[in-house]
């Protein structure tokens, strides 16, 4: 090894010896004749000094020293004398007097700075990668990440699972995402298709006997990108035989809670996560993976709204919708462009509008008043507990637009009162999911989840009838802080039923037998009752790491439109490769 010890590791214990480090010039300053160097390897840093009284010839090397040079120094430890120690640095107590300097590499100015918290374009991050990951908070990240992957390996393998790899060249299992293609040049005119997750593959080794599967897999989904959603991603991916929703549950339960308080004790977690049926997560936070780090419900006012006069209300009943509220404490004092905006925000999510209701110690005021009229103002006011300096906002619409609309102004209202305690955790499973969603534009059913996702025992009578929506699934999902982590299901395995439901979607006896043959015969050779759950990690991580979005904790993530900057990748290929491959491009010339 070129050094004896890490930067960050010395300590006063270490002083009277002599030791080789070897790292990135992270500061260096000129003082009265010394100078001070900050080294930095993944430990951490250093400071160095080059004393000309201790070695000329290091002390004239140093002076050409600039930030990132690569560096190797040999020199004492000592204690830093009184009144310059610094107790913000794990080192801060010793320096290192150096008596020999090798540069190993010279080193460019960085066109980001490292040793500076300054908020830098993050297309020049990305750009530069290499040179982003050095700065500390970035480091930290993959440090956490990497300790996040393997408490969970070591969980699972105490849990009794096997890790098994399985193939990244095959045919795609269906999650709602399109897929990835790779040509073959072995067959003319066929694809690969890049797993979206190995769902098939994992149901095969139950079939196997396999019994306890896990993986750390990377999938691959061509979706709209957003800041919690990549191209690849790495999900925990768990299958388990002879066991039933509650058992899935508990297992993913047990090894999250363990692995988050291994890797982040300081994070507070509620225990036993919370569980809310699909139906009462919308009813009473307007989403499917609310954030429970704080109050905020939603109120159903619908029966105070019958027999209203007022056209908003009267309308949105009168199809079949509903009036839910929302409680805004303080919110009197909103100006009227913030409550302009929040009624935007209803907007967005399909609302026509927000009526809103202010409580202030004279009385109650609403700009639709007159609509509404006193009697029924005091009984939303009461109904939704409006205190003095209170104002609450309101939806008439079908009951999910009325969801989305006040869930994401829920949400937008937790970031702005800053309800949300940044050290908590809020796990929670939303369970009984509809196993069906109508496609309008498709004029067809589809699968929540998946089509390998069976429905509720209870509600199987249902698939009989033309309405299946009321149709429930063994269907899980794991939920945190506004964030869905994970998602799972007890699986069909009645070859019968799981060609019903292929059908039900719209798939022909041909495509079954095409896409899903082999699982279905794999059924037909003893296949045990199982289920499982695959849990993103990068979501995982970013959670822990407190990111803004998963690029933060991914080494070399792609941008919004899916490209990689440092690479330049996807690029075109050379026109041989792509004969060998049987392919002829359609894209026009560009001019
Ligand atoms: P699902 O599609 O719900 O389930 O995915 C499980 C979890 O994977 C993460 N995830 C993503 N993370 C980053 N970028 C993406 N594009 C992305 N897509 C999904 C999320 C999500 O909750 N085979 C089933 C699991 C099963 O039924 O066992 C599946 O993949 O955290």
């Amino acid at each position: 090894m070129l050094k004896s010890h890490p930067c960050g590791a010395l300590t006063i214990a270490e002083v009277g010896q002599t030791v080789t480090l070897a790292g990135w010039v992270h500061r260096r300053r000129n003082h009265g004749g010394l100078i001070f160097v900050d080294l930095r390897d993944r430990s951490g840093l250093v400071q160095v000094v080059f004393n000309p009284a201790e070695s000329e010839a290091a002390h004239a090397t140093a002076d050409r020293l600039r930030a990132e040079y690569v560096v190797q120094v040999t020199g004492e430890v000592q204690r830093r004398p009184p009144g310059t120690e610094n107790p913000a640095l794990a080192t801060g107590a010793i320096e290192v007097q150096a008596q020999q300097l090798r540069i190993l590499a010279e080193a460019r100015t960085p066109p980001i700075a490292i040793n500076e918290e300054v908020e830098v374009d993050e297309a020049l991050r990305l750009k530069y990668r290499y040179l982003d990951l050095r700065r500390p908070k970035m480091l930290a990240n993959f440090i956490l990440r990497h300790r996040l992957v393997k408490a969970i390996r070591d969980l699972m393998d105490q849990e009794g699972f096997l890790e098994i790899e399985t193939p990244i060249l095959n045919k795609s299992t269906p999650e709602g995402a399109r897929d990835f293609l790779v040509p073959s040049r072995l067959h003319p005119g066929c694809f690969y298709a890049l797993p979206q997750s190995p769902q098939q593959m994992k149901q095969l080794l139950m079939v196997a006997g396999i019994e306890k599967y896990f993986q750390i897999a990377r999938c691959f989904r061509d979706e709209d990108l957003r800041a919690d959603r990549q191209p690849e991603f790495t999900q925990l991916d768990i299958e388990m035989s002879f066991v039933e929703q509650e058992d899935v549950l508990q297992l993913a339960e047990r090894v999250i809670t363990a692995a988050v308080r291994r890797v982040c004790p300081q994070k507070r977690l509620l225990s036993p996560f919370p569980r809310l049926s699909y139906a009462e997560a919308l009813r009473r936070f307007g989403s499917d993976r609310p954030d429970l780090r704080f109050g905020l419900e939603l109120v159903d006012v619908s029966d105070l709204a019958v027999g209203s006069e007022f056209g908003v209300f009267s309308t949105a009943l009168a199809e079949g919708g509903v009036v839910w509220g929302l409680k805004v404490p303080g919110g009197a004092a909103f100006s009227r462009k913030h409550v302009d905006e929040l009624a935007e925000i209803a907007r967005r999510a399909g609302a026509r509008g927000l009526v809103t209701l202010v409580r202030e110690a004279e009385g109650l005021r609403s700009p639709s008043a007159r609509y509404l009229g006193e009697g029924r103002m005091a009984a939303l006011a009461e109904r939704l507990a409006l205190a003095p300096g209170d104002l609450a906002g309101m939806v008439a619409a079908p009951l999910e637009v009325a969801a989305a609309a006040l869930g994401s102004l829920r949400s937008e209202l937790g970031r702005r009162l800053g309800l949300a305690d940044p050290r908590t955790l809020a796990f929670c499973w939303v369970v009984d999911f509809p196993a069906f969603e109508w496609k309008e534009q498709e004029q067809r059913w589809d699968a929540v989840h998946h089509p390998f996702t069976a429905p509720k025992p209870e509600d199987l009578p249902l698939l009989e009838g033309e309405d299946l929506s009321r149709v429930r699934a063994a269907q899980y999902d794991l939920v945190c802080n506004g964030h869905e982590l994970g998602g799972g299901s007890i699986r069909i395995t009645d070859p019968e039923l799981q060609r019903r439901i292929f059908r039900i979607m719209g798939n022909s006896e041909e495509t079954v037998r095409r896409q899903f043959g082999h699982l279905l015969t794999a059924f037909e050779y003893g296949v045990p009752p199982h289920g499982g759950i695959a849990i993103g990690i990068d979501r995982l991580t970013m959670l822990l790491a407190d990111a803004p979005n998963i690029r933060e904790v991914i080494a070399f993530p792609k941008t919004q439109s899916g490209t990689d900057l440092l690479f330049e990748a996807p690029a075109p290929v050379d026109p041989a490769q792509l004969e060998e491959l049987h392919i002829r491009l359609a894209v026009p010339e560009e001019a």
